[in-house]
């Protein structure tokens, strides 16, 4: 199980200590959640962050995009060093060539879908992305009740993947925590994103670790 820290909820003035913690503390990405006001209504912040920590990281720069006309935003994240780029199945009539214009930079490509969107309506590009993002909460705070009936959408994923001979992470974002990891998990569930569960403690290193044990159990 991969767990991708989401730096919306660390301290922005020490956001290279933010990072630096999670890394040491066994994460392998980290989630950088970028909102335009348009979209989700929330602003946070965009490439250029992406930029200033790259020389300071190897992790997995997992970068999510809750922004209209996400096409205009590629070629920076990519400048940016941005590993993965996810685009949301509801910002662009256009899904698929804005997936194309991701892999054509020869990173990893993502689509992400809100909670009320359904699976039927991404299915046509699954084989050409590297990861499906469930949202288990609505886009644009961190800190929100994980939506149960997601989980279905999760097992939908899961099912589709093996029948059709797919490869995609199916990545869980909002409302994580160790009890709604393992349901993840169990739901089949391979990357859990978590904002203020991990960065609102004292201990980093220890609720990602508590994280990795309930995925465990199941
Ligand atoms: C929400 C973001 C999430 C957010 C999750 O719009 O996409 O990545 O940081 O935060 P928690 O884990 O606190 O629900
Ligand atoms: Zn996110």
């Amino acid at each position: 199980m991969k767990i991708a820290p989401s730096i919306l909820s660390a301290d922005f003035a020490e956001l290279k200590k933010e990072v630096k913690k999670v890394e040491q503390g066994g994460a392998k990405w980290i989630h950088v959640d970028t909102m335009d006001g348009h979209f989700v209504p929330n602003l946070t912040f965009g490439a250029n962050v992406v930029k200033a920590l790259r020389p300071h990281t190897d992790l997995l720069m997992d970068c999510h995009l809750m922004v209209e006309k996400p096409e205009e935003y590629i070629d920076s994240f990519y400048e940016a060093g941005a590993d993965l780029v996810t685009i949301h199945a509801e910002s662009t009539v256009h899904v698929h060539r804005a997936l194309q214009m991701i892999k054509n930079k020869g990173i990893k490509a993502g689509i992400a879908l809100n909670p009320a969107t359904p699976v039927s309506q991404v299915q046509a590009v699954l084989p050409m992305v590297d990861l499906v993002l469930v949202m288990t909460v609505n886009p644009g705070f961190g800190g929100q009740a994980f939506i149960p009936e997601t989980l279905d959408k999760i097992r939908q994923l899961d099912m589709l993947k093996k029948n059709e001979k797919l490869d995609y992470e199916i990545e869980v974002d909002g409302g994580i925590n160790p009890e709604t990891a393992a349901a993840c998990a169990e739901a089949g569930a391979t990357v859990m994103v978590a904002g203020s569960y991990i960065y609102n403690a004292e201990n980093a290193a220890s609720q990602i670790d508590s994280l990795q044990k309930a995925v465990n159990k199941g």
